[in-house]
């Protein structure tokens, strides 16, 4: 069976914890595609032939989840080259046999338009910067001043700006628990696989 799941939506909004879980719940692998972007950025020199040859240690560097890292991804993630770099591997993920669950910022837009599900998952910019500053620490007011940054960087870049596809169900987690929003999430993938 052939079948996608496209989560996209802006930094910390709970993209990673519905992927995961819903990835979980029906048995899909799942691609974090932020990722990509961040071991790009981490591995230095140029950014274009960094993405050309990622390597599965690439990914696995322990330092790729930091503000700094987040930033840097979004800086590279802005050229177009490093990004068509990237689009076979994840294209090859999406359509493989036994389903996939992809979270990023263009999966629904540009890597997967076919996508069976699109979800746009968002949240206000305070309380995302709130759950990142949980996370990672810190000076409260510049972690909400680069979730601001990386929101503008992201949705203003000329190639694959972050954007809800036109047929996405949003989901607003400012008000909701994770419980509530991964079973929002698995419920539409749910109604989709059965047919309804
Ligand atoms: O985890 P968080 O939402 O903070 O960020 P991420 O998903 O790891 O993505 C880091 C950066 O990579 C984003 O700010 C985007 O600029 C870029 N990115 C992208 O351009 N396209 C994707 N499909 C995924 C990430």
């Amino acid at each position: 069976m052939i079948f996608t799941v496209a989560i996209d939506g802006p930094a910390a909004a709970g993209k990673g914890t519905i992927s995961r879980a819903v990835a979980d719940r029906f048995g899909f692998p799942h691609l974090d595609t932020g990722l990509l972007y961040r071991a790009v950025a981490v591995k230095g020199g140029d950014p274009v032939e960094a993405a050309q040859h990622l390597t599965p240690e690439d990914l696995c560097r322990d330092d790729l989840r930091s503000l700094e890292a987040g930033q840097a991804a979004s800086r590279v993630a802005a050229v177009p080259e490093v990004r068509a770099a990237l689009v076979a591997f994840q294209r090859r993920f999406a359509r493989s046999e036994g389903g996939a669950v992809l979270d990023g910022r263009d999966i629904g837009t540009v890597i997967c338009p076919e996508a069976e599900v699109k979800l746009y998952v968002t949240a206000s910019p305070e309380v995302r910067a709130h759950r990142r500053w949980l996370e990672l620490g810190g000076d409260a007011a510049r972690v909400l001043a680069e979730v601001r940054e990386r929101d503008a960087r992201d949705m203003g870049r000329a190639d694959a700006p972050l954007r809800p596809a036109a047929d996405a169900v949003l989901i607003d987690t400012s008000d909701l628990g994770i419980d509530e929003a991964v079973a929002a999430a698995v419920a539409i993938v749910a109604a989709r696989l059965s047919g309804t």
